[in-house]
């Protein structure tokens, strides 16, 4: 530690630690452009300016290491004379353009001008012009108002400077779309408005935005973010931080999907008469599902949740369900069967924070890139602090860091079993190994065996003990968790998705779920689809019934790791539509089988009490807590295939949304074409 005093107050701050560091331990404020805490120092900007004793030249804090009785000044006439020559320098060549800036109102360069700014320019040249670079459909650039994240956090060095001094430019080398699916974190650290969100270019300013902090659903990682709304519209979602989470990073699926949540919504409810939809009303509708549902047997009903959809929903619907007599419940369109018997097998158990512990790892069946985009950002950056090694089963991808590559199949994890493999030495080798199974590898008909296979290696490998877990199950439906804490899955003699569509039930209702072949589903089930966007589902249903989007209700996520999170509301549901639990709650009651609770507090206080992870504190579980999965037939040697094709379109909000149609443009358009 190093004992420093600054501007007379004593801290002790840890070696190598910065100058600007200390002066934050102090309490006090060094203006700054090019520092971030999360990347390396760059220096560039020169605003941090400090004096330090004995020194004879003002000193860039962000770049000095402190040294033991080290005395700096922040806040000299020197110090705000260098800030100000500083300033103007970095203004020569800088528009006046704030009235017309999309960082208008949350600008560092416009906040610190107003403290070190001159009033008039003392340059009477030309300002420098600058071709603006076309980067794809979800970053804007105004050359004339950077470099290190997209090379060390997102580990895609597309972008450089290219030429020298007065003419130094910041690009992508050949022209060409960002292709890092965490591009629009670039946005965020630009202090200034050279890099702006391009969809949401002139769209509002700042002050004029209502802030709701929620959590994302597009994925099943549960990055923290703010959505800002301006009357019942939502106009952009930003991350907010969780060090145990996203950090303060955000997939651009997460962020840029907005605009699909105002198009293709199903705002009243619809009914089927003579083989066409109709407009209803409530009681219409209620009506309609009240009759189909006493006139069947309760054998005969069947009920899957989708992906995006709130714990609350769905526990209203499976207690409406099990109060009609039916164990036919199922949370996995994807078709994934594995022992969810326990909570250790479903979990991402090392926890997201806790891969930066690992020294080793083993992806099966999964595509992290895509599947959790700020999941694998930590993977890259535990790769980057060294001594880390990572291999892969499955289809090879870049993940933005080195993987070796040990096959496509399950016959792979055997050879990891047997020790055929020269990973396995590896993993013998590290202290704290850790895997991840994806649902490549679960959601196929071999998937119960493939998971208890990689439980054995977890077993074998030492990635089970009291101190450590490195069993991961990675999800990508940010429902997927919490349903399987609530049980809901088939219940006694009940039956699965697939038997469900085809012709299982007489009556499927899908709340939320469109993820599935809706092709499938049996010519004479009548279909009842809840939820809140008119996709392949909604032209299916013999009923629709509006839902909430998860920015329209308040509603509790479980991420993969078991981590229980509220999303809030941030704009009323569109039109007629409904939150999912007091649709749920009103049938219940038409069917007379009222569900126990009028408020949604009520129903919270009911999960906790019959789900008592739901009253509990989120901790990390050792190995050794879950005995392994029940023992379940041969794995085949069918080679696992990534779950998510295609990043920007997963779910009915992403499908929705012209941004993402935009990238998928831009980075496949062979698959754009395929889907036009
Ligand atoms: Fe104004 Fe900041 Fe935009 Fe420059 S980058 S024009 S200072 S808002
Ligand atoms: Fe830019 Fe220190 S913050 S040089």
């Amino acid at each position: 530690m190093a004992k420093v005093t600054v501007d007379g107050i004593e801290v002790e701050i840890a070696n190598g630690s910065s100058v600007l560091q200390a002066a934050e331990a102090a309490g006090k404020e060094i203006p700054r452009f090019c520092y971030h805490e999360r990347l390396s120092v760059a220096g560039n900007c020169r605003m941090c300016l400090v004096e330090i004793e004995k020194v004879p030249k003002p000193v860039a804090s962000c770049g000095q290491p402190v040294a033991d009785g080290m005395v700096i000044f922040t806040d000299t006439e020197n110090v705000r004379k260098s800030r100000r020559g500083v300033m103007e320098f970095l203004l020569i060549n800088h528009p006046l353009d704030c009235p017309i800036c999309d960082q208008g109102g949350e600008c560092d360069l416009q906040d610190e001008a107003v403290s070190y700014g001159r009033d008039t320019s003392r340059y009477e040249e030309a300002k420098r012009a600058a071709a603006q670079p076309d980067w794809g459909p979800l970053v804007k650039t105004t050359m004339t108002r950077c470099i290190r994240f997209s090379t060390e956090i997102a580990g895609v060095p597309e972008l450089g400077a290219t030429m020298r001094g007065e003419n130094m430019q910041v690009g992508t080398y050949v022209d060409k779309a960002l292709s890092s699916e965490l591009s629009g974190n670039l946005i965020d650290l630009c202090p200034v408005g050279a890099l702006t969100s391009k969809p949401y270019a002139y769209t509002a300013r700042s002050w004029e935005l209502r802030k709701t902090d929620s959590v994302d659903v597009l994925d099943a990682v549960g990055a923290n973010i703010r959505i800002d709304a301006r009357g019942a519209e939502v106009l952009r979602i930003l991350p907010r931080l969780n060090d145990d989470v996203n950090e303060e990073w955000l997939g651009d699926k997460s962020r840029f999907s907005v605009d699909g949540l105002k198009r293709r919504r199903l705002d009243r409810p619809w009914l089927r008469e003579n083989g066409k939809l109709r407009a209803a009303s409530w009681e219409e509708v209620f009506a309609a599902v009240t009759n189909k549902i006493k006139a069947s047997k309760p054998e005969r009903l069947g009920a899957i949740a989708g992906d995006l959809v709130d714990v609350e929903s769905m526990l209203a619907l499976k207690e409406m369900f099990t109060s009609l007599g039916s164990p036919n419940l199922d949370c996995r369109q994807d078709g994934a069967v594995f022992d969810a018997s326990q909570r250790g097998f479903y979990l991402f158990n090392t926890t997201i924070a806790g891969i930066e512990e690992a020294d080793a790892l083993v992806i099966i069946g999964s595509n992290p890139r895509h599947e959790a985009p700020v999941l694998n950002a930590r993977i890259r950056k535990r790769w980057l602090a060294g001594h880390f090694a990572a291999a892969l089963i499955g289809v090879p991808h870049d993940l933005t860091y080195p993987t070796t590559h040990i096959g496509s199949g399950p016959d792979a994890i055997t050879a990891l079993l047997d020790g055929t493999h020269p990973f396995a030495e590896v993993l013998k080798a590290a202290k704290k190994p850790m895997l991840i199974l994806g649902a490549g590898a679960l959601a196929r008909p071999d998937g119960a065996a493939i998971h208890a296979a990689a439980w054995k290696l977890a077993a074998q490998f030492n990635m089970l003990n009291d101190d450590w877990h490195g069993f991961n199950v990675l999800h990508h439906a940010a429902a997927r968790t919490g349903a399987l804490d609530i049980g809901f899955l088939p219940g006694p003699g009940g039956k699965p998705t697939a038997q469900m569509l085809a012709g299982g039930v007489d009556i499927l209702w899908l709340l939320g779920a469109d993820a599935l072949d809706t092709q499938a589903i049996g010519a004479d089930t009548f279909v009842i689809y809840q939820g809140h966007h008119g996709d392949a589902a909604a032209a299916r249903a013999d009923v629709i019934l509006p839902g909430a989007a998860y920015t329209e209700k308040d509603g509790t996520y479980v991420n993969t790791e078991g981590r229980g999170q509220r999303a809030y509301v941030a704009v009323k549901p569109p039109g007629d539509a409904r939150e999912d639990w007091r649709i749920l709650r009103a049938i219940s009651a038409y069917l007379g089988h009222a569900l126990p609770y009028d408020t949604l507090e009520q129903l919270r206080d009911h999960l906790k009490a019959e789900y008592p992870v739901f009253a509990e504190e989120f901790r990390r579980f050792a190995g050794t807590d879950t005995a392994g999965p029940a023992a379940a037939g041969a794995m085949s040697n069918v080679p696992f295939t990534p779950p998510l094709p295609n990043y920007y379109q997963t779910d009915v909000i992403s499908r929705s949304s012209p941004t993402m149609a935009a990238c998928v443009a831009a980075h496949n358009p062979a698959l754009a074409e395929a889907a036009e």
